[in-house]
């Protein structure tokens, strides 16, 4: 059984993330996509809020879970048994700042990171952007699954 995670902030999941869960979906025997806290990262949802917006979005694949962690990483590869660490790369800038964070996690525990090329139509998505322009009124819903456009309004009417 290969099982590999795909961890991230996920504040919220977007289109871009879920080209890669699937793509590794179809890579790994089984794949934990991993809510986890970037500390330099402000959020818009809450830990639940993330993890019943990938729940839903993941549904079509029948080989991915979806689970919260806190601490390490690598802790949380261990504990689950996950050898694989798998992570899309939109360009330079991802690559740059992905690749110390593979480097230590491999020497931390020698857990792998696959880093898989973000598909181009992709390459201006982040969760970051979603949010800076769904916040000021710009149309997002092309760029992220239904539900998760839905709950950004929701979000943002009730923060008006
Ligand atoms: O979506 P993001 O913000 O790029 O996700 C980053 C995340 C949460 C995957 C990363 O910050 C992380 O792995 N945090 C857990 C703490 C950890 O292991 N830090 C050391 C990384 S070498």
């Amino acid at each position: 059984m290969r099982r590999a995670v795909c961890p991230g902030s996920f504040d919220p999941v977007t289109n871009g993330h879920l080209d890669i869960i699937g793509r590794a979906a179809g890579l790994f025997d089984e794949v934990v996509v991993a809510t986890g806290v970037n500390v330099s990262k402000s959020r818009l949802f809450d830990p639940e809020e993330r993890l019943e917006m990938l729940r839903e979005a993941v549904a079509p694949w029948s080989n991915v879970t979806v689970a919260g962690f806190s601490g390490l990483i690598v802790d949380f590869c261990r504990d689950i048994g996950a050898g694989a660490i798998v992570k899309g790369l939109r360009g330079a800038t991802d690559y740059e700042y992905e690749l110390p964070m593979a480097q230590m996690n491999r020497h931390l525990t020698g857990v792998e990171t696959v880093f898989l090329p973000g598909a181009v139509g992709n390459a201006f998505v982040s969760s970051s952007l979603i949010k800076e322009v769904a916040t000021l009124g710009g149309d997002v819903s092309a760029l992220v699954p239904a539900p998760v456009a839905a709950r950004l309004a929701e979000k943002l009417a009730d923060r008006a």
